[in-house]
């Protein structure tokens, strides 16, 4: 077997996802260049993605063997606010990063999403039509659709919702339910309604790692993949499991919530349970148990 050349080019190395994969990658040898924007933290390169010229400069003198484009505006509520922002970020940024692979002949993978889908009839085949519910899910399909165009021997990871180590609690729509969990004198309903299957970052980022070593093996791997946990919760569930796991109350403040959600909040799918067996055929997958994960997780933040 041929040595790869090791040199990743990451996008959004300060966000949730990206910080795993940096340190995945680097620990398993390869030399990365991360890119942040507002939280520059040590061994990160500040890089405004929505600047063409500047994305360029950076990936061309790094020279890197792949390219994964982890950054977005990736909050649902967010995208809603500032729709032009997001469609600059999620999909214009990722066009021209997908040019800039192509004329250095280097294969980009595109993290996605499950919210492509509208969460009617799972489970998702990477082939299944995607019909997302919201504009975040729009302009990440628009994200995945410029990546195959630019080049056909990208990759695009759709995965479901995300925790591990957060900087805030807030930062994962996991983490988040450890403050309800936390506030003993406030009573509060948690969504009893849509079904999750919550991945931990340290699962994705080994399965980036396992798919880019693959690629640069092997060019046929390439096009859509989908991963998800294989646990399935709604938020209520994934609270009562947080509160197993640290042995803290819930039931006299925390009402489970089975209806569904009002009209006047962005709408999101019932459940988008993916299809892993594409990736699984090629010998690749990696899920944490959920008891586990969020053990590590939110360790520190439980006194
Ligand atoms: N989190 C989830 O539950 C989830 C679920 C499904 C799919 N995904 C997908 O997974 C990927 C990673 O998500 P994440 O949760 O890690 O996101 P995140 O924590 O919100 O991180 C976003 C990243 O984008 C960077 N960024 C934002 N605007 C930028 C700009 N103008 N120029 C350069 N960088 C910019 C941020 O940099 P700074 O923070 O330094 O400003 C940060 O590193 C996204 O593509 C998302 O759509 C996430």
């Amino acid at each position: 077997m041929a040595t790869i050349n090791k040199r990743l080019f990451l996008t959004g190395a300060s966000g949730l996802l990206g910080r795993a994969i940096y340190k995945k990658f680097v620990n398993e040898g390869w030399t990365v260049y991360g890119t942040a924007y507002s939280r520059v933290a040590a061994g990160l390169h500040k890089l405004d993605l929505t600047d063409d010229s500047e994305v360029k400069k950076a990936i061309v003198q790094f020279k890197p063997s792949f390219l994964i484009h982890c950054a977005a505006q990736r909050f649902p509520d967010k995208v809603d606010l500032d729709p032009e922002g997001a469609a600059k970020l999620n999909i214009d940024t990722t066009r021209c990063l997908a040019q800039v692979a192509g004329s250095i002949q280097v294969p980009l993978l595109y993290i996605s999403t499950d919210y492509v889908f509208d969460g009617k009839s799972p489970p998702y085949a990477v082939d299944a039509v995607p019909s997302p519910l919201n504009l975040y899910g729009k302009t990440k399909l628009d994200g995945e659709k410029v990546t195959l165009d630019v080049g056909k021997g990208n990759l695009v990871l759709r995965v479901p919702v995300l925790y591990g180590p957060v900087e805030y609690l807030a930062e994962s729509a996991v983490t988040v339910l450890l403050n309800s969990l936390l506030q003993t004198d406030k009573q509060c309903k948690i969504s009893d309604c849509e079904l999750r299957r919550p991945s931990h970052v340290d699962d994705i980022a080994d399965i980036c790692l396992q798919m880019a070593v693959k690629r640069l093996e092997d060019e046929n791997i390439c096009g859509i993949f989908h991963w998800c946990g294989k646990e399935v919760f709604t938020k209520y569930g994934m609270l009562v499991q947080m509160a197993h796991t640290f042995h803290l109350p819930y039931d006299s403040h925390v009402t489970p919530d089975s209806s569904t959600p009002s009209a006047t909040t962005t709408p999101r799918p019932y459940d988008t349970t993916l299809d892993t067996s594409r990736l699984e055929q090629l010998g690749i997958g990696h899920h944490t148990p959920f008891s586990v994960g969020i053990k590590s997780a939110l360790q520190s933040w439980v006194r």
